[in-house]
């Protein structure tokens, strides 16, 4: 066993875990975070997508002690547990982009992070080829596609938006 220690959703973890505890593992078996899903074992899904250091990881790629130090979001950590939803997640459910919803928080996490890299104003081709590493088995992704263009709009000017997405 090793400890590993980093902060997620704002809070500040330490856990002794496995060297081959996967950043999936330690979310969803330590910190019991089930909101970050597992899809496939090929990493090709992204139903599993977290922000670390800000930016859009497939969780189930990298070793829970390689974070030592990291910053990690889940979904659970994108709004506030008693505030309003952020403004991806409220895009998503205006337009209707989920069905089960098992791929979404990958799906979420990986618009915001697409925000932070290519900024507000997102056209469908730029989405499309976007959500190449995340798969989705309900909506046909057409919701999806208007979700996240809707969404980058929304984050524009929002606090909690710009912040999530740093
Ligand atoms: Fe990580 Fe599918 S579970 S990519
Ligand atoms: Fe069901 Fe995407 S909404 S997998």
């Amino acid at each position: 066993m090793a400890a590993v220690s980093l902060t997620v959703n704002g809070k500040s973890v330490t856990a002794e875990v496995d060297p081959r505890t996967l950043l999936v593992q330690l979310l969803r078996e330590h910190l019991r975070l089930t909101g970050t899903h597992v899809g496939c074992d090929t990493s090709q899904c992204g139903a599993c997508v977290v922000l670390v250091n800000g930016k859009a990881v497939k969780s189930c790629t990298v070793l829970a002690l390689q974070l030592d130090g990291a910053d990690v979001l889940s979904i659970e950590g994108l709004a506030p547990s008693d505030g309003p939803l952020h403004p991806m997640q409220e895009a998503f459910r205006e337009n209707h982009g989920l069905q089960c919803g098992y791929c979404t928080p990958g799906m979420i996490l990986t618009a915001v992070d697409l925000v932070r890299r290519k900024g507000h104003e997102l056209d469908d081709r730029t989405i499309r080829e976007e959500l190449e590493g995340n798969l989705c088995r309900c909506t046909g992704y057409h919701n999806i596609v208007k979700a996240i263009a809707a969404g980058a709009r929304a984050m524009q000017g929002s606090g909690a938006a710009t912040k999530a997405a740093e």
